[in-house]
């Protein structure tokens, strides 16, 4: 994003690195990841006035853990899936503990996915329950929970419609005893991550490695 001349914010997309001069995507071009020197990088960017925020993305608890020890400027943001069925509570807390914003993506389950997990999130069972009971749609509760986590939630429509009805979100809430009632979602990631991850190539061998547990 521009703001008079400056990028706003400049974030590490994912926790991988390709082999300088790789166009488009194979497993062959991973490579293994500096993320101290990446950062050192962005924090360059950051003091030169070019960005105004430096973040990541995609980074779990102990990433972003690792990066805090070494960051002269520490992240303003991690991005991350976040929605009602992938709470992420570790991440979460250790987020609002360090001082770091937890922006979600996905965060009403990306019900136009291609993969099979997507679309079940704006059919659950608990959420259809709380948003008959409020009144609003299942993806409003899911964006509304989001807010109310503290989170900021980044919902992608291209109808007029169901934008509008995503920005009606901020003048009611959702009540303590439904809003416990979120615990008994079923959790599942939906964005792997699964192409970086190869038994050859690049830093990780499974995605227990690339999210360190967290999946
Ligand atoms: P559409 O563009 O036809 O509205 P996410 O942001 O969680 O990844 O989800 C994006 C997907 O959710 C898009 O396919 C979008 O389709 C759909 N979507 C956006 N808003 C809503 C809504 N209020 N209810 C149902 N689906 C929605």
């Amino acid at each position: 994003m521009l703001l008079n001349g400056a990028v706003k914010i400049v974030k590490i997309h994912w926790p991988v690195s390709l082999k300088r001069g790789s166009i488009g995507f194979k497993p062959e071009y991973l490579t293994q990841p500096d993320i101290p020197s990446t950062w050192r990088a962005m924090e360059t960017l950051y003091d030169s006035g070019k960005a105004r925020a430096i973040g990541v993305s995609n980074f779990s608890t102990k990433k972003l853990r690792d990066l805090l020890k070494v960051a002269r400027v520490p992240p303003a943001v991690n991005q991350v899936e976040c929605h009602p069925s992938w709470q992420q509570p570790q991440l979460h807390s250790f987020c609002k503990s360090n001082g770091v914003h937890l922006s979600a993506y996905a965060p009403m389950g990306s019900p136009g996915g291609t993969s099979g997990k997507s679309r079940q999130l704006l059919k659950d069972p608990v959420l259809n329950m709380i948003a008959e009971k409020l009144g609003k749609s299942p993806a409003q509760v899911a964006l509304r929970w989001g807010l109310q986590m503290g989170h900021s939630v980044l919902p992608k429509s291209t109808n007029e419609g169901r934008l509008k009805e995503n920005f009606d979100v901020f003048d009611w809430s959702i009540p303590e005893d439904l809003f416990a009632k979120f615990s008994e979602i079923e959790q599942v990631r939906l964005v792997t991550g699964s192409n970086f991850v190869h038994e050859t190539f690049g830093a990780y061998r499974s995605l227990e490695e690339l999210w360190d547990g967290e999946i």
